[in-house]
């Protein structure tokens, strides 16, 4: 299983900004991530990045568009809302919620009346290392990880992710409550960080650049 974390950030490395203004990517790089997904099988958020953006996770601006990827929510209580872009066309896309035993049955009927569906993995947060075997024996073989950055936090630290694509907008946007690429508790030591290997370096026209890091530490999925 390859599982690659993408995310648009500012220099100062915040994906979103305190009020929760993501939109930082330019058109060219939303084409780049539109086209990345079309090439996987599933592409996974954690459910504040759904409150927070309500996206549809579907593949729109490439041409050779393909199957939309199937979408996978982490969301310990089920707390997507019913109106939200991806349960209302989750009869139409493959669309997994997983919950933990925290999750009221009411709540993973009327989620799975939506069409999506439910899988409890978890007591109190979503066991990931669970959901990612189930979603291998599923046969799911590229996994796309779009934020956020508590979501990022923990498939970094299980050592799930194999590779991290980074967008570095030009700008600045500080803000202590503003969200970074990684959240989480993090570790005490610059020693003990999650060591990568630079790939490879896109200079895209308005100056932001792609920069795409393989993990070198052991993937435990293999
Ligand atoms: N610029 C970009 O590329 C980009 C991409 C994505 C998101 N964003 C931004 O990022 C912000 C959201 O990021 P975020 O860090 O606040 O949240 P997040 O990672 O989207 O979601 C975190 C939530 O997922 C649930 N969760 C359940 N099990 C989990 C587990 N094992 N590990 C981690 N989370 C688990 C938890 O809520 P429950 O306890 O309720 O389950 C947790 O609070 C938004 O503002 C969004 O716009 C930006």
């Amino acid at each position: 299983m390859k599982v690659t974390i993408n995310a648009a950030m500012t220099a100062d490395g915040k994906i979103a900004t305190k009020i929760r203004d993501s939109k930082i990517s330019s058109d060219q790089d939303l084409k780049r991530v539109h086209k990345l997904r079309s090439s996987v099988d599933a592409i996974i958020v954690g459910i504040s990045t759904v409150l927070a953006d309500d996206p549809r996770l579907t593949v729109r601006l490439t041409k050779n568009k393909g199957k939309d990827p199937v979408r996978i929510i982490v969301d310990s209580t089920g707390r997507i809302p019913l109106n939200s872009r991806i349960l209302q066309t989750a009869s139409k896309i493959k669309t997994i919620v997983a919950v933990t035993k925290r999750a009221s049955n009411s709540i993973i009927q009327k989620i799975k009346k939506s069409g999506a569906m439910v899988i409890i993995v978890g007591t109190y947060s979503v066991d990931l290392k669970k959901l990612f075997s189930i979603l291998e024996k599923k046969g799911y073989k590229k996994i796309l990880v779009e934020g956020g950055g508590e979501l990022n936090w923990s498939l970094l630290h299980l050592g799930i992710v194999n590779e991290v694509i980074i967008t570095v907008a030009p700008m600045i946007v500080g803000g202590r409550n503003a969200t970074t690429l990684v959240e989480g508790g993090g570790y005490d030591k610059i020693s003990e960080g999650i060591k990568m290997e630079l790939r490879n370096i896109l200079r895209q026209n308005n100056n932001e650049l792609v920069l795409h890091y393989k993990l070198l530490q052991k993937n435990i999925i293999h």
